[in-house]
C-alpha cells in the first residue's frame, strides 16, 4: 500500500513508520511540520530505505498536502499538538492543527477517494471514576487539547456520513516507549531520574492512566487500517492502569535513585483524574496488546539510558526554558 503518514516525525508516527516499513511492503511518504516535537532524528535509521520519503510541510497548507498525497492509497493522520500543559498556556496551535489541519486533509482525501485513518485519544471522553469508556460513550473533553481532538473526530465522522469517505478513527490510551519527547510523564521522569534532577509530580500523584506500549498502539493502528470497517471508531486501551506516583517510584527504582528526588508541584488546571478504555471492539477485529506495563517500562528506561544521542540535544536547548516556565524548577547541566 502507498501511505501518506502525517505527523510521522513524532513519537507514535515514527514508531508506526518503522513498524510498517520493516514488517511489510508499504511505501511511505511522511508529511510533517517539524514542530518542537517532530524530529528527523526519530526517522534517522529509515532515511536510506528506498520505500521511504519525507516532505517538510503543514497539514493546514493545501498545496503541501496536495503534493504529498499524490499517488497515495491511504492517509494516516498523527499530526497534532499533543501536550495538555501546552494547550492550557498556548491553545492557538491546537485549534489550527486539529480543526483546520484535519479539514484540509479530509478535503484532499475526499477529492481523491483516499482511505483516511485519524489517530485520536481517550481524552476525548474526559475522566472516568470507575469502569471504562466504550466507543459509544459521550464525548466530554476537559482541555483545549482534548476538545480540539474531539472536534477533529466529529469532522472525520461527518466526512463518512456526508460524502461516503472511507474513514476510521483509533482512540488510544496513554502511550510510552522509545522516541517520546520528554515533556510527557514517563520520559520526563526517566531523564530527570538518570540526571539526578527533581521529579515534579502534579497534585497528590493519584491520577490514574491506562498505559499502552507504543509498539502495541502502532500495531493496532495498522490492524485497523487494514481490517477496520469504514465509518467506525476503535478504542485501543493498554493492558494495565497505574497511579502516577506508583509509576514515578518504579522509575526511580529502575534508575537506582531514591524518593527524595520527588517534588509535589501545583496541580494541572482541569486535571482529569482517571482514563480507562475498553478495547473489546478492536480485540474482536483480531488485535491484542503484547506488552505489559512492567516489561514495557523496563524496556523504555533501558532505551533512554542507551540513547543519550537522541535526548541530549533536546535537554540542552530551548526545552530548558520551557521547563523553567512550566515547573519553576531548573535542570542540572
Ligand atoms: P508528538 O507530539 O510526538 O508528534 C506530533 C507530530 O505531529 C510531530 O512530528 C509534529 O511535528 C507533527 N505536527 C504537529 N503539528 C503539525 C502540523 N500542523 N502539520 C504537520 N505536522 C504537524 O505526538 P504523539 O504522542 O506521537 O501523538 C501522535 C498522535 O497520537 C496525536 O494525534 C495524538 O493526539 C495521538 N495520541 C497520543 C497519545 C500519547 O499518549 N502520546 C495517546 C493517544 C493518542
Ligand atoms: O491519554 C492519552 C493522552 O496521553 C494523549 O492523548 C496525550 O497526547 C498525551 O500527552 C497524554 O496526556 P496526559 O495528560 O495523560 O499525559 P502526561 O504525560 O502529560 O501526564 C500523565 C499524567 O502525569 C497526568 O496525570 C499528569 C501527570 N504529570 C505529568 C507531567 C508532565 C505529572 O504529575 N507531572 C508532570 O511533570
Amino acid at each position: 500500500m502507498r501511505l501518506l503518514v502525517c505527523g510521522g516525525a513524532g513519537f507514535i508516527g515514527s514508531n508506526f513508520v518503522r513498524g510498517r516499513l520493516r514488517g511489510g511492503e508499504d511505501s511511505i511518504v511522511v508529511l510533517d511540520k517539524l514542530t518542537y516535537a517532530g524530529r528527523r532524528e526519530n526517522l534517522q535509521d529509515l532515511e536510506a530505505e528506498p520505500r521511504f520519503s519525507f516532505v517538510h510541510g503543514a497539514i493546514e497548507d493545501p498545496p503541501a498536502v496536495a503534493a504529498a498525497i499524490e499517488g497515495a492509497d491511504a492517509l494516516v493522520n498523527f499530526a497534532a499538538e499533543t501536550h495538555v500543559d501546552r494547550s492550557i498556556t498556548e491553545p492557538d496551535a491546537f485549534v489550527r492543527t486539529h480543526a483546520l489541519g484535519t479539514f484540509v486533509l479530509l478535503e484532499a482525501a475526499r477529492e481523491r477517494g483516499v482511505r483516511y485513518l485519524q489517530v485520536s485519544t481517550d481524552e476525548v471522553y474526559g475522566s472516568i471514576e470507575e469502569g471504562s469508556f466504550t466507543e459509544s460513550s459521550l464525548l466530554d473533553p476537559s482541555s483545549p487539547y482534548s476538545a480540539t481532538k474531539a472536534g477533529a473526530d466529529l469532522l472525520v465522522s461527518s466526512y463518512h456520513q456526508t460524502y461516503g469517505l472511507q474513514t476510521l478513527i483509533c482512540r488510544g490510551s496513554n502511550n510510552y516507549g522509545p522516541y517520546q519527547y520528554p515533556e510527557k510523564l514517563i520520559p520526563l521522569m526517566v531523564l530527570n531520574a538518570l540526571a539526578g534532577d527533581r521529579l515534579p509530580v502534579y497534585g497528590d500523584g493519584m491520577n490514574v492512566r491506562n498505559w499502552l506500549f507504543v509498539e502495541d498502539f502502532v500495531s493496532a493502528i495498522g490492524h485497523v487500517l487494514d481490517h477496520g470497517v469504514p465509518g467506525e471508531t476503535y478504542n485501543v486501551g493498554g493492558p494495565d492502569e497505574c497511579p502516577n506516583i506508583v509509576v514515578v517510584r518504579r522509575i526511580l527504582e529502575l534508575c537506582g535513585r531514591d524518593e527524595s528526588l520527588i517534588s509535589y508541584v501545583t496541580d494541572r488546571p482541569g486535571h482529569d483524574r482517571r482514563y480507562s478504555l475498553g478495547s473489546e471492539k478492536v480485540r474482536a477485529l483480531g488485535w491484542s496488546a503484547a506488552t505489559r506495563f512492567e516489561q514495557g517500562l523496563e524496556r523504555t528506561v533501558d532505551w533512554y539510558r542507551d540513547n543519550a544521542w537522541w535526548w541530549e540535544p533536546i535537554r540542552s536547548g530551548a526545552y530548558r526554558d520551557y521547563y523553567q516556565r512550566q515547573y519553576g524548577l531548573s535542570l542540572d547541566r
